[in-house]
């Protein structure tokens, strides 16, 4: 039993943990960095970390192919009510849940929210899983914050992290968030999409592990990483 993560591109990720399938922001159509496409992957559950296009992506037409359990906050799970998948499970900001993969909770991510369609997306976030005996923190689109630190008091194994700079963190305040979080290992995202998100992630790796204990594991999208 394990945990393999997928970096799909952009900040879509799969997440094998034990013999259960997630599936996290599955932004495939319209993504140029996606390694694969939306009728393709397998789902038994989708996380969605906030309202955004390059999040929401292709959730709803997964979820209906699959049958797979979408989570994300309540607002967002309620609108996945409204384009008929019956399973959303919603929840907020500080608040966990255990579901058959693992506990898993919603943490504080500063961004916005609003869905494609203009409706509320409440307020964005990340994703504290525990399962497997690790813990993995998924920061979602996220600028830095102090309170970094308490989710770095968890103890993780993994933290995956947005550096493209523009829309979350860039490589600086990353670096910043490492420091904070002391995850064992650390996996950049939300980078190289576009060429508004064009980053050095070697470059920024080099600088994570001569200033933190932490280490780096660049993925191109496809590749995977296993706990
Ligand atoms: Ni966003
Ligand atoms: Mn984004």
């Amino acid at each position: 039993m394990s945990i393999k993560l997928t970096w799909y591109g952009h900040a879509t990720l799969g997440m094998k943990v034990g013999e259960h399938q997630l599936l996290i922001d599955p932004f495939f159509t319209g993504n140029p960095a996606a390694s694969t496409t939306a009728d393709k992957v397998q789902a038994d559950f989708i996380l969605v970390s906030h309202g955004h296009g390059d999040h929401v992506g292709d959730a709803v037409a997964i979820a209906r192919r699959t049958g797979a359990m979408v989570i994300s906050n309540a607002e967002i799970a309620g609108w996945f009510e409204k384009q008929g998948i019956e399973k959303a499970h919603g929840q907020h900001l500080g608040g966990g849940f255990m579901y058959p993969f693992g506990y898993l909770k919603l943490t504080l991510a500063l961004h916005g929210s609003a869905l494609p369609d203009g409706s509320n997306g409440g307020n964005p976030a990340g994703f504290l899983l525990t399962a497997e005996g690790k813990k993995v923190y998924l920061a979602g689109d996220t600028g830095l914050f102090g309170d970094m630190k308490l989710i770095g008091e968890e103890g993780l194994d993994l933290a995956v992290l947005p550096i493209g700079d523009n829309y979350t963190m860039g490589p600086d305040d990353a670096l910043r968030a490492t420091k904070m979080l002391q995850a064992k290992n650390v996996i950049p995202i939300h980078y190289n999409t576009f060429d508004l998100l064009k980053q050095d992630a070697d470059a920024w790796a080099k600088r994570v592990e001569a200033e933190t204990k932490s280490k780096v594991h660049i993925l191109k999208p496809g590749e995977s990483f296993s706990l």
